[in-house]
């Protein structure tokens, strides 16, 4: 069993990174091999909608190859894994335009090609400093329930507070959040064998 998270921050080792580290910790607790891809300082653009994955259906976006960007390396990562991980950081209460070029490009792709990650289990995790997560959290869960995904929760929506890079280790629920969605993503990995 494996599970790829990806961090939108434009930012490396902060807190959306942070956060995804204490899921995949307890998910590596119970013997699921993890990878953690962060996006700050990779080239990645948005879709520029040539609609070129559906008339391709080959199971990659034809920007990505033209731009050279992360993208086709990133849907190879989510078609090899049992579950996606996205983590954001909250801009201006919405997801960063890293993490939404993401979401657009490989969810284009996933529908162009019949669903590409349907039954893979999806979680979301954000980090803001005071307000718009639960709307980060909902854009980016649009992504796994568009795609026949299968949502894991945890205790709580899974939200960390922070402003500089780890502050989110002294928000105690957050961590706690994340700790338990990794504990029920395992779980679930383990019932599904
Ligand atoms: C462009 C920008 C916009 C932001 N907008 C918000 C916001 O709307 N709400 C909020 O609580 N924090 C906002 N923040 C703060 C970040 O969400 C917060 O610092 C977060 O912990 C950053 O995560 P990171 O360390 O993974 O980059 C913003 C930060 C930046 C750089």
């Amino acid at each position: 069993m494996k599970v790829v998270a990806f961090s939108g921050s434009a930012r490396k080792e902060g807190n959306t990174a942070f956060l995804l580290r204490a899921v995949l910790a307890e998910l590596e607790a119970a013997g699921v091999e993890t990878e953690l891809v962060q996006l700050a300082g990779q080239e990645v653009r948005g879709c520029i909608a040539c609609y070129e994955c559906f008339k391709r259906k080959d199971g990659y976006c034809a920007h990505s190859t033209v731009q050279k960007d992360c993208i086709n390396d990133c849907l190879d990562k989510m078609k090899g894994a049992d579950a996606i991980l996205l983590g954001s950081p909250t801009y201006f209460a919405d997801v960063s335009p890293e993490m939404k070029a993401l979401m657009d490009r490989c969810g284009m792709v996933s529908r162009a090609n019949g669903d590409l990650f349907k039954r893979k289990l999806g979680a979301a995790v954000v980090a803001a400093r005071r307000a718009g997560a639960i709307h980060v959290f909902d854009s980016m869960n649009h992504f796994f329930l568009i795609g026949q995904m299968i949502v894991v929760g945890s205790n709580y929506w899974n939200i960390g507070m922070g402003r500089e890079k780890e502050e989110v280790a002294k928000d105690e629920e957050g961590m706690q959040t994340m700790r338990i969605l990794g504990q029920n993503m395992a779980w679930l990995l383990n019932k599904l064998g």
